[in-house]
């Protein structure tokens, strides 16, 4: 990045080991696809319990933490860095609100998830944590 230039934005995308399990992978990336955002990277990998436990270590005291880990390691879970102008914000609404229940139909949870803790899919909430989510999960894209 240069001083002049804005950098580009980024988010970490991951498709939870229940969409993979359930073949939704396709149907996520196309909405992602569709909307108009680039692809910069993409694996399926088998996250470890230690980088998981980083990954939502905000959460640690929380009564669900342990399940949440457990579920986000039971499989493997597709990485994504997608790029393009407000895509954080952007993903969040696709994505759709945390409980599917409460998800507008139109969005990915809405359509097609019913449990917090089978939610599908996760997207950074912030600029800054798409550029470090994807500095952990995404070290090998180009
Ligand atoms: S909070 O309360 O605002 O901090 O939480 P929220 O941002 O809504 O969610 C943070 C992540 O925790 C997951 N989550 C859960 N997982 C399993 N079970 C329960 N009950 C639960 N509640 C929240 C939620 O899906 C968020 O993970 P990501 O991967 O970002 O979707």
């Amino acid at each position: 990045s240069s001083l002049l230039r804005k950098e580009v934005e980024q988010t970490y995308i991951m498709i939870k080991p229940d969409g993979v399990q359930r073949g939704l992978v396709g149907e996520i990336i196309s909405r992602f696809e569709k909307k108009g955002f680039l692809l910069k990277g993409l694996k399926l990998f088998q996250c470890p319990k230690d980088l998981a436990q980083e990954h939502y270590k905000d959460l640690k005291e929380r009564p669900f933490f342990p399940n949440l880990i457990d579920y986000i390691t039971s499989g493997p879970v597709v990485c994504m860095a997608w790029e393009g102008d407000g895509v954080v914000a952007s993903a969040r609404k696709l994505i759709g609100a945390t409980n599917p229940l409460q998800a507008e139909p139109g969005t990915i949870r809405g359509d097609l998830a019913v449990q917090t803790g089978r939610n599908v899919v996760h997207g950074s909430d912030s600029p800054d944590n798409g550029k470090r989510e994807i500095g952990k999960f995404c070290q090998w894209r180009i």
